[in-house]
């Protein structure tokens, strides 16, 4: 059996809906918990299937977790293992987060290529250079990065690639260099709210840390880590979709348990387009769209600018505007699988290169598309919210992958949203290759 999202189009959303915790705040958070042999407890832990995959990476790892009404517990069984295996690994890149830990704490690692996806190569040259610079032995063997050190030793590491920082990079060199001998300073880091939200983990858990927020993080090595508690900051990326689902429906939607000040170039964007957006108080955000949708280019930057994650959403507002725009993804220059299936809708969509011009149209209509990645499954809801029609949804788990039961969150906000379970037809080729 296969789920799929059946969206009919047309309601304006309406009412409050509340953020879950942050899916890319709480993988390397939970990736830290092997810095330690002592408990550790993370609250406001969104059910994804992002967090349930790294919790039996850290289960194969020789941690016991457990994760029960949004709080995850850790602790350290069995150090012997240093393993993270590809049929784990290679389902979710963040999985290279257990690199930096496993080798300040158990001073190696076997961990697999993660491998990219639909958005891009994703490489990891990055993190092996800030490792490498910790005096990690790095190499690759049959498609794992199999580390050893004999003990890490700070260094002064310049972390800028081609396409600017790297989020998870930053969180690898981070992590290692909390226990690593002597100083350590990560120049071009990367500024993100959850780079930050690791970093206030990690110093309760004692590591001594100054300048995460900001392009240059210094580390002073300490000898050990303790258990630590963390409440995980709220999913800025998944308060964006809201907020731009309210502006594609011409809603009046208040979102709850966010952080408006992490999400200025969304707030912007989206009142250049003519919505009203309005910071409640330092948790809480309202945004009415309007009939009328101005057209406005996006480029994505690494944060504070606009983020990438929210690239896929901004289009299927754009594709409705009155008017040509603009999308630039400076970030990953190939992400727009999502392209096609907005076209399938009858939004009018070139790529070329990393630029797509939209041209908008005066409506999409529903159509059966299917989801490329997280961030597009998203997006072709929120084109299904706007567009004439039902839309069908397919491969709905990469959806489930990053977003908390984001139907009924839309249901609540009066969205004609469904999650439908059905047989996939037999066809003639299955029985053939059968
Ligand atoms: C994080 O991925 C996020 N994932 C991504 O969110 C997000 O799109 C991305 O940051 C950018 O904001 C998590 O935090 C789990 P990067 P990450 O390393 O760390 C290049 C989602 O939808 N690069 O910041 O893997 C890379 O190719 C996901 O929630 C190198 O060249 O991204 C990209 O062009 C998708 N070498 C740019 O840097 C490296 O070693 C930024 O990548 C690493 C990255």
């Amino acid at each position: 059996m296969l789920d799929k999202i059946v969206v009919h189009g047309g309601r304006r959303l309406q009412g409050t809906v509340h953020a879950s915790g942050s899916k890319n705040a709480v993988l390397p958070i939970l990736a830290a918990t092997l810095l330690t042999e002592e408990p550790c407890e993370i609250r406001n832990v969104p059910d994804l299937s992002d967090v349930h995959l790294m919790l039996d990476i850290l289960d194969g790892l020789g941690m016991r977790t457990s994760f029960a009404s949004g709080t995850v517990r850790t602790e350290v069984a069995d150090e012997s293992i240093s393993t993270a295996p590809y049929d784990l690994v290679h389902q979710m890149r963040a999985s290279i987060c257990v690199l930096g830990p496993l080798l300040a704490k158990r001073k190696r690692a076997q961990v697999a290529h993660p491998g990219g996806c639909v958005i891009g190569t994703r490489p990891i040259d990055l993190h092996v250079k800030g490792l490498k610079a910790l005096a990690a032995e790095l190499q690759t063997v049959h498609g794992y990065l199999e580390g050893t050190t004999v003990g890490l030793t700070g260094a002064h590491i310049f972390l800028g690639g081609p396409f600017g920082s790297t989020v998870t990079g930053t969180a690898n060199v981070l992590m290692a260099a909390t226990l690593a001998r002597g100083t350590t300073v990560i120049e071009q880091a990367a500024c993100e709210p959850e780079v930050v939200d690791l970093a206030d983990f990690l110093t309760a858990m004692g590591a001594q840390i100054e300048g995460a927020g900001t392009p240059r993080i210094t580390v002073h090595g300490v000898e050990r880590l303790g258990g630590a508690t963390h409440e995980v900051i709220p999913d800025r990326i998944e308060a964006e979709t809201f907020m731009i689902a309210s502006a594609i429906t011409c809603g009046d939607v208040r979102i709850e348990s966010c952080r408006p000040d992490q999400m200025v170039a969304v707030a912007e964007v989206l009142r250049e387009c003519g919505a009203s957006v309005e910071a409640l108080s330092a948790q809480s955000v309202r945004v009415r769209g309007s009939r009328y949708i101005k057209p406005v280019d996006v480029t994505t930057f690494a944060y504070p600018g606009y983020p990438t994650d929210a690239q896929a959403q901004i289009m299927a507002l754009m594709s409705v505007a009155d008017g040509i725009s603009v999308i630039t993804d400076k970030v990953y220059p190939d992400r727009y699988m999502h392209v096609s299936e907005y076209n399938r809708m009858g939004a009018q969509i070139r790529k070329n290169g990393p630029t797509a011009v939209v041209q908008g149209v005066e409506f999409l209509s529903g159509a059966p598309v299917k989801a490329t990645d997280l961030r597009a499954s998203a997006g072709l809801i929120l084109a299904g919210l706007a567009a004439q029609g039902e839309t069908e949804m397919h491969q709905v788990q990469h959806l489930d992958r990053g977003y908390d039961r984001i139907e009924q969150k839309l249901i609540q906000l009066g969205a004609a949203i469904e999650r439908v379970r059905y047989a996939p037809r037999r066809r003639k080729s299955d029985r053939r290759a059968a």
